[in-house]
């Protein structure tokens, strides 16, 4: 019988997700199917018991719900542990377990298909709200020589890098938390915007001195350039969006469920066109 997948969230017709996890069975040969749920915002748990009740295997969380669904997942594993956001949920007999993949999702794009070692690097990581709590600790495992984490609430960094020091396993030297401005004068070799900003078309106020030569600027947003991508090659500063991440959390979540780790290659060249269609339209 075909194992049955899907993503949850709300809004959710937009998502990739079922288009990625199609292209991974089509080339790793898993007879799969993978579907969208729209929860209400009210009713995610029933959804998600539902969809198990129903015989579902695995979920994939998007937003608003991945700190919901940190909390109903009875076991929690890898990264999810700290990162208090789930992202795959996994049905094995009575028990549901919760995984975080973004972050593992990002160190990869940026490390095998980006080839920027984060290592001894000065990185900078914008935004303080879920989706860096998603990937801080994954980060902190490179051990980059510093990780600052600014952002325009600079209390909401604070308390970001509070509840990461505590992973002192990762004996990285300094990870801080400064405001936009207080960036002035310092440099750095990878610059990670996880604000929301892009999609308002806006961008995270950094000064314009903060890109060391040859740095990379990443936007985890995708779909189209970012201010905070133009912005950033204006400076002479290498640029991506977040679309490499989004693969790669989604092959580690299919990994996470079928043992078998695709090639992401092909899901990557795959969106690219689908998006190059959807914007000559
Ligand atoms: P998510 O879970 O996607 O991270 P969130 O918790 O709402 O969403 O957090 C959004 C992040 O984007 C926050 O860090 C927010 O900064 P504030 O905490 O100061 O609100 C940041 N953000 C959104 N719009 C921004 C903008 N125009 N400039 C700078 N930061 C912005």
């Amino acid at each position: 019988m075909t194992d049955r997948y899907a993503v949850i969230g709300n809004p959710v017709e937009h998502s990739l997700s079922p288009a990625i996890h199609a292209e991974f069975a089509r080339v790793t040969g898993q007879d799969i199917d993978y579907g969208r749920i729209l929860a209400p915002r009210d009713g995610f748990r029933e959804a998600v018991l539902r969809f198990r009740s129903e015989g579902g295997k695995g979920l994939n969380v998007t937003l608003p719900f991945k700190h919901e669904a940190w909390h109903l997942a009875r076991t929690r594993s890898g990264f999810a542990l700290a990162a208090g956001a789930v992202n795959t949920l996994t049905f094995r007999g009575e028990d549901i377990v919760g995984d975080n993949t973004d972050g593992i999702g990002l160190v990869r794009d940026l490390t095998r298909n980006l080839r920027v070692p984060l290592r001894a690097k000065r990185v900078l990581l914008m935004g303080a709200g879920g989706a860096s709590y998603g990937v801080v600790e994954p980060l902190l495992r490179e051990q980059p020589q510093c990780l600052v984490v600014a952002n325009r609430t600079v209390e909401k960094a604070i308390a970001l890098v509070g509840h990461f020091e505590k992973l002192q396993q990762y004996a990285v030297e300094g990870i801080a938390a400064r405001s936009y401005e207080a960036l002035a004068g310092s440099r750095f070799d990878v610059l990670i915007n996880a604000t929301s900003a892009g999609l308002e078309n806006a961008m995270p106020p950094v000064p314009p001195d903060v890109f060391a030569p040859g740095a990379l600027a990443y936007d985890m947003v995708y779909a189209k350039p970012t201010p905070f991508m133009k912005f950033a090659q204006e400076r002479g500063a290498r640029v991506s969006d977040g679309l490499g991440m989004l693969v790669e959390q989604a092959a580690e979540s299919f990994f996470i469920w079928r043992g078998v780790y695709p090639e992401t290659r092909s899901a990557m060249a795959m969106l690219r066109r689908k998006m190059k269609v959807s914007s000559e339209r």
